[in-house]
């Protein structure tokens, strides 16, 4: 099999796609495949109509790499991709979509609000936030509705850390999804389909050192402790499962996904958001769940590689 990774990109998250690319395609051709690796840029259009690969593996992460833009191009050129199509690729991609569609069905999830520029604009800043910490209390998490690696997100103890941490938000994107902070552990369920229909990988266990998982904690090796599987008992990690394979099919996501989710101490799980190109670096977590679940990385996406192809 003859496949192209594509990585790169133009998007926040470039830096993490590239090593993403990188390690995927290294584990593609240890599982014996003809790999090759292109950037996502203005190229790309040319090269899959002159190389024609078997199948393409979206190793891109953030904007056009998980927004449907590019599964659109491939869906167009007639291209076997491995993930998500374009429409579903948009619902999961918008935080506040993915978030009201498992609301919907019952799913917990914590409280939000969805605040787009404008609102500041037409009602006053401080009316805004005044509202918000009425409706939701503190402390809140704030997250750009679009984005990913945790780019902008903040959580926010005290009100007088609002003004800034919206201004960080806006920084990334042009709505501000502001979350009730639920404590707990945080972990990721990534799901990977096979002939059986979508399985739950092993949950990975997040316990970053300063507390929070953001970028730094995300993609520096030994900022963050990682337990694969997750210290879970038998009955929470079965259900963190079923959390990550509901949100999958509920979404109508296609091959892989990763759920992450934070366990609160009662025991109850709450989704935060499903990412429809899960990160694949070193210190990335579908990549650690593989290893936990006794497979190897490559052997996974050769797997989905025949899915894309049949
Ligand atoms: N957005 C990053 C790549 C992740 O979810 O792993
Ligand atoms: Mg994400």
């Amino acid at each position: 099999r003859f496949v192209a990774v594509l990585s790169g990109g133009l998007s926040h998250e470039r830096e993490v796609s590239v090593r993403s690319g990188r390690r995927l395609s290294a584990a593609l051709r240890s599982a014996g495949l003809t790999v090759a690796e292109w950037d996502a840029d203005g190229g790309l259009l040319p090269r899959l109509r002159e190389e024609r690969p078997d199948a393409v593996v979206v190793a891109l992460h953030g904007g056009e790499g998980e927004n449907g833009s590019i599964q659109s191009v491939l869906e167009m050129l007639g291209v076997p991709f491995v993930g998500t199509d374009p429409r579903a690729c948009r619902r999961a991609w918008d935080k506040p979509t993915a978030k009201a569609e498992l609301d919907r069905v019952g799913l917990a999830t914590p409280d939000w609000v969805a605040l787009p520029h404008s609102t500041f604009r037409e009602l006053g800043a401080q009316a805004v936030l005044d509202a918000l910490v009425e409706r939701l209390g503190l402390p809140l998490m704030l997250k750009p509705d679009q984005g990913g690696s945790a780019l902008g997100a903040q959580v926010v103890r005290d009100a007088t850390e609002l003004p800034a941490a919206m201004v960080g938000c806006l920084a990334y994107a042009d709505t501000v999804l502001a979350e009730r902070f639920v404590e707990g552990v945080e972990v990721a369920v990534a799901v990977v389909e096979g002939p059986d229909g979508p399985r739950a990988l092993p949950a990975v266990e997040i316990v970053p050192e300063s507390g929070i998982y953001d970028y730094d904690a995300r993609y520096t090796a030994g900022l963050t402790t990682y337990h694969a599987p997750a210290r879970l008992n038998e009955g929470t990690a079965t259900a963190v499962g079923e959390l990550a394979v509901a949100a999958h099919r509920l979404l109508g996501l296609r091959d892989v996904s990763r759920t992450d989710a934070i366990v609160a101490p009662d025991g109850r799980v709450y989704f935060l958001e499903v990412n429809v190109s899960p990160g694949l670096t070193e210190t990335s977590l579908l990549p650690m769940a593989v290893e936990a679940a006794g497979h190897s990385l490559g052997q996974v996406y050769a797997g989905l590689v025949e899915r894309a192809v049949s």
